[in-house]
């Protein structure tokens, strides 16, 4: 699959995308070119890559990384259907060996940082969603038993990210 091709799958699942649920989970993709720019700037090191894609959208950032770094595994989290729907498809033709979670990033992640589960990751890739976190929301709170202090997604999606990384120790220290 190429990257026009992924560019239209791209603006066809953009086009089917709830304007109260884009603006609500921050759903704004990134361009093919641009994904190929980002995973441009990966190296290997020669080691076997497990590659990490919080809120994957319909996977344009995986392609464009899996093509460079030729990942052993790749794990996606995505929480819209319609998204999934495209990235299902997606990731079935790279031929990489991959799992889809349908979950949404922030609980399961503090779940498995938490109780120690789960693959552990040698390289990230991700567009989180750009979005306020409330004060008072179970984002927060959960975040908050980690000693993840922040008030948007974004941020956390990184700190949840690099917590899964195989170079961070596990938690509880
Ligand atoms: C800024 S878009 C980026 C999509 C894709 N990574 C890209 O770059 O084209 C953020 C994505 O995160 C998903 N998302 C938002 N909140 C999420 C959550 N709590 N857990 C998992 N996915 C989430 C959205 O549905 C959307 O597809």
């Amino acid at each position: 699959m190429n990257g026009v091709v992924v560019d239209r799958i791209r603006h066809e699942a953009n086009a089917k995308l709830d304007l109260k649920r884009k603006s609500d989970l921050g759903q704004f993709m990134t361009p093919y070119g641009i994904a190929e720019f980002m995973a441009s700037l990966f190296s290997t090191g020669g080691q076997p890559v497990v590659l990490l894609d919080a809120g994957a959208g319909v996977g344009s950032l995986t392609i464009a990384a899996s093509r460079k770094l030729l990942p052993e595994r790749v794990e996606a989290w995505e929480i819209d259907p319609v998204m999934r729907s495209y990235l299902q498809i997606n990731m079935e033709s790279l031929g990489v060996p991959y799992e889809i979670h349908a979950k949404d990033f922030i609980h399961d992640s503090v779940d498995r940082i938490q109780f120690d589960m789960g693959t552990r990751f040698t390289h990230a890739i991700l567009n989180p969603p750009y979005k306020k976190i409330n004060s008072f929301s179970q984002h927060r709170r959960v975040l908050s038993d980690l000693g993840i202090e922040t008030v948007n997604l974004y941020t956390a999606f990184l700190a949840l990210t690099i917590l899964q990384m195989t170079f961070v120790r596990r938690w509880p220290r």
